[in-house]
């Protein structure tokens, strides 16, 4: 398909229920998605989500509920779909890591690298951390700590096998200066090309030894080992779309995706990891990685093991999926980290949607059921209007798609959200300097017709807008604002008290 949208957020873990960190990049995958599947057709866009299944960490999670680790899975798997499906999320595909068409693939693709001497099996002793999986060379590491986690680092000693991506640096730093466009924001970019330059690549061990891990994806070729979990997750971007072929060559009419979404935690992996494994499998690289900020609880990180993870699902009990959606994307510029709280949430909540969107749309139905009986009054806006500032509005109005797309396809949601804002601001300042109130009292029934008509048509383009941030306001607001006839409900967003 050659004008086609293949997205792709990561498979999360299911070790732990997921938190608001993880609802950030699904939700901004699903604005995406959204907005694609209007700019270019429904059937050339494709969302694939999903769970990362295997590993130590998923084994200790499975171990500790007291459940075989399918089993865990399992159940862990399906509350993610129902998280999903709580926040509206309108995915396509949903790949699990245990399924047996990755799993295939995943056997297939370490085959073809063993043949071709991508793999190779060595002794290796080292400094190993379980619950991050990472090995670590003794020049990294201080006091026998893990970099990452901070935790206490192991001595290892066995046989495991090697995925030569030494081999591949020079490419890939070619590559990316090539690519500038490679990966986002130009920050992330930066980081990997010096961190490229800066170090020597070391193989990667791809292996783990049964007996210390038996929850994976055998090697084909050593069923004594089990795959290491990046490189078994990173391969579902392809193992959803496509196989590979008698030939080794993979075959997909979705791939090359257009882009991976993920937080900068995963960076390296996608920037790093995974073109290498594309390059070495002969498959073409995806078009796009972004990797966006994080949300913090009071400036730190969120993390199961500090306990201070917010629950999605708890957020949309109290102010409602839509103005949690909402706030994900306008809060934060997309890329940089944000401070979550629920004062910021309920401030967003009160001025933007109680007071700008909510206001407008529940004032304009007010008029339309006061003034016209409900039906709103038939007006060609194009010869009627001559005021300046309704002209203004009416030339806003058919700008703002584009406005919105130019920031959408930058992946600039909190600008292409003020841009539509700004549309309602100038709607809302229009109806208090007009006041209808008078035009009525002084028996201008033309003139108010015109404003009311001008009123319907900015709210139905507003609706239209932020039908991929919001889409059950969007539908709440096209049923209630009809082109010709309204059907007032309750207000969108009623004020929440602080
Ligand atoms: N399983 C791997 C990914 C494999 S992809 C082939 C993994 N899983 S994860 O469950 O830890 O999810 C990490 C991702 O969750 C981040 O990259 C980001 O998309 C999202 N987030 C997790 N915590 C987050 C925040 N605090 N803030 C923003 N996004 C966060 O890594």
């Amino acid at each position: 398909m050659a004008n086609k949208f293949y997205i792709t957020t990561p498979l999360y873990y299911v070790n732990a229920p997921a938190h608001i960190g993880h609802s950030y990049t699904t939700v901004a995958a699903d604005v995406l998605s959204r907005y694609k599947r209007m700019s270019i057709g429904k059937e050339n866009v494709w969302f694939l989500t999903g769970t990362d299944e295997h590993g130590q960490k998923i084994k200790k999670a499975a171990d500790e509920a007291g459940l075989a680790p399918q089993e865990f899975t399992d159940k862990i798997s399906v509350q993610f779909r129902e998280l999903w499906a709580k926040l509206n999320i309108s995915y396509d595909d949903f790949i699990r890591t245990t399924q047996e068409r990755h799993v295939r693939t995943v056997e297939r693709a370490l085959e073809i690298l063993y043949r071709k001497g991508d793999i190779y099996e060595d002794k290796y002793e080292g400094l190993y951390c379980t619950p991050c999986e990472t090995f670590w060379l003794k020049s990294q590491v201080k006091e026998n700590l893990c970099p990452d986690c901070n935790g206490a680092l192991d001595k290892i000693k066995e046989t495991n096998f090697f995925f030569r991506i030494s081999r591949y640096q020079k490419w890939l730093i070619d590559y990316l200066q090539d690519n500038p466009g490679f990966i986002a924001p130009p920050s992330r970019y930066e980081e990997t090309l010096s961190f490229l330059r800066r170090n020597t690549l070391n193989d990667l061990c791809i292996s783990r030894p049964k007996e210390r891990l038996s929850w994976g994806i055998e090697l084909p070729f050593a069923r004594n080992h089990v795959t290491y979990v990046w490189f078994d997750a990173l391969i579902n971007y392809i193992s959803a779309v496509g196989e590979f072929d008698e030939n080794a060559r993979y075959v997909s009419c979705l791939w090359p995706a257009s882009l991976h979404l993920m937080a900068k935690d995963i960076l390296r992996q996608h920037t790093v990891y995974w073109p290498i494994m594309l390059r070495a499998l002969g498959i073409e690289l995806p078009k796009k990685v972004f990797a966006h900020g994080w949300w913090l609880i009071n400036e730190g990180k969120m993390s199961k093991s500090k306990g201070n993870t917010v629950n999605p699902l708890e957020m949309i009990e109290l102010y409602g999926l839509d103005a949690y959606r909402y706030f994900l994307l306008r809060d934060v510029p997309f890329g940089l980290d944000g401070n979550f709280s629920q004062e910021g949430i309920i401030k967003r909540y009160n001025s933007d949607l109680a007071n700008d969107l909510g206001n407008l749309v529940y004032r304009t139905l007010t008029m339309v059921e006061k003034y016209f009986d409900g039906c709103v009054p038939s007006v060609d806006l194009e010869k009627e209007v001559s005021d300046s500032n309704a002209l203004n509005i009416i030339a806003r109005v058919k700008g703002i798609k584009n406005e919105v797309s130019l920031k959408l396809d930058e992946l600039n949601f909190s600008l292409a959200l003020e841009a539509i804002w700004g549309l309602i601001s100038l709607a809302n300042k229009h109806i208090e300097e007009t006041k209808p109130w008078n035009l009525l009292k002084e028996g201008k029934t033309q003139q108010l017709k015109v404003f009311i008509r001008l009123l319907v048509f900015v709210i139905r383009e507003v609706a239209v807008q932020v039908y991929p941030f919001m889409p059950g306001t969007s539908e709440s607001i096209l049923e209630q604002i009809g082109e010709d006839k309204i059907k007032k409900g309750q207000p969108l967003f009623p004020r929440l008290l602080t």
